[in-house]
C-alpha cells in the first residue's frame, strides 16, 4: 500500500489519493504535474516516488515555480519549469503525466491532453482530475465559474482521453458534500468570497480519467 503521507488535506485528497493507488505507483517514477500550481500534488508525488524518482513541476505562472521551489524544498527530485502545457516539452519520457484543475483554464483542452499524451512512454500513465462546476450546489443552486473557459470540461474528460489515442482504464467523478463550518464550507468561501452560512453544499464533483499509452 503506498502511503500519500505528502497530500494536502484538502477536500479533493481522496480521488487523487485513489487514482494515485490504482496506478500502483511507487520508488523511482518520473512524473510531471501540469498546471503543478503551488506544487501540492507535486509534492505528494514527490514523497511517492522518493529520492530516485523525479517530479517536473510545470506551470504558465512564474510565481507558481517560486511556490513549488518553496513547498519542495525538502524534496531535490522536483523540478518546477515554467512552460505552458500547449508546448510541454520535457528532457526524458515520463511514467505519469498528470493534471488537476488545470484544463478548465486552458483554451483547447484537447491540445494539452495530447501533449500529456505525448509526453509519457508506451505503457505510461496520464491521469486528468477535473471539476463539472455547474454540477456544484450551494442550497440546491448550481454553482458556476464564470472566468474559466471550460468550467465544465470534467464531463468531457473520458472523450478527451480517448481522442489523445490513449486507452481509457477508468473514470468516475467524486464530490464532497456538507454543511456548515467545516473543510467543505471554508473551501468554498475561498473559492468564492461567499459565506455559505448553513446552506447545504455539495462542491463540483471531480471527473477523474485515467489513460494508458499503448
Ligand atoms: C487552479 S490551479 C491548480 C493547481 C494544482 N494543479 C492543484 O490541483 O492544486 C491552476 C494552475 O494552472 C496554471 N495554468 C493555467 N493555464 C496554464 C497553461 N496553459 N499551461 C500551464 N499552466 C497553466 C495556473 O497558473 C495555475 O497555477
Amino acid at each position: 500500500m503506498v502511503s500519500f503521507r505528502g497530500l494536502r488535506d484538502d477536500v479533493y485528497r481522496r480521488p487523487l489519493a485513489t487514482a494515485l493507488e490504482r496506478l500502483g505507483i511507487g520508488a523511482g517514477w518520473r512524473c510531471v504535474d501540469v498546471g503543478a500550481g503551488g506544487g501540492d500534488v507535486s509534492v505528494a508525488l514527490a514523497e511517492v516516488v522518493g529520492q530516485t524518482g523525479r517530479v517536473y513541476a510545470v506551470d504558465s505562472d512564474p510565481f507558481a515555480r517560486d511556490e513549488v521551489a518553496r513547498a519542495a524544498a525538502a524534496h531535490s527530485q522536483v523540478l518546477a519549469i515554467t512552460q505552458a502545457a500547449e508546448d510541454l516539452i520535457l528532457p526524458e519520457l515520463v511514467d505519469l503525466a498528470f493534471c488537476r484543475f488545470l484544463l478548465l483554464h486552458v483554451k483547447d483542452p484537447a491540445l494539452v491532453v495530447a501533449r500529456m499524451a505525448g509526453a509519457v512512454r508506451p505503457g505510461g500513465w496520464v491521469v486528468a482530475q477535473e471539476p463539472i462546476t455547474s454540477a456544484g450546489r450551494l442550497g440546491g443552486r448550481p454553482l458556476s465559474m464564470a472566468d474559466a473557459p471550460h468550467p465544465d470540461v470534467g464531463a468531457l474528460l473520458p472523450a478527451l482521453v480517448r481522442d489523445a489515442g490513449l486507452r481509457l482504464v477508468d473514470a468516475w467523478a467524486e464530490a464532497p458534500a456538507g454543511i456548515g463550518p467545516g473543510p467543505v464550507s471554508t473551501y468554498l468561501a475561498t473559492l468564492t468570497g461567499v459565506d455559505p452560512g448553513d446552506e447545504p453544499i455539495v462542491l463540483p464533483p471531480l471527473v477523474t480519467a485515467i489513460g494508458r499509452a499503448r
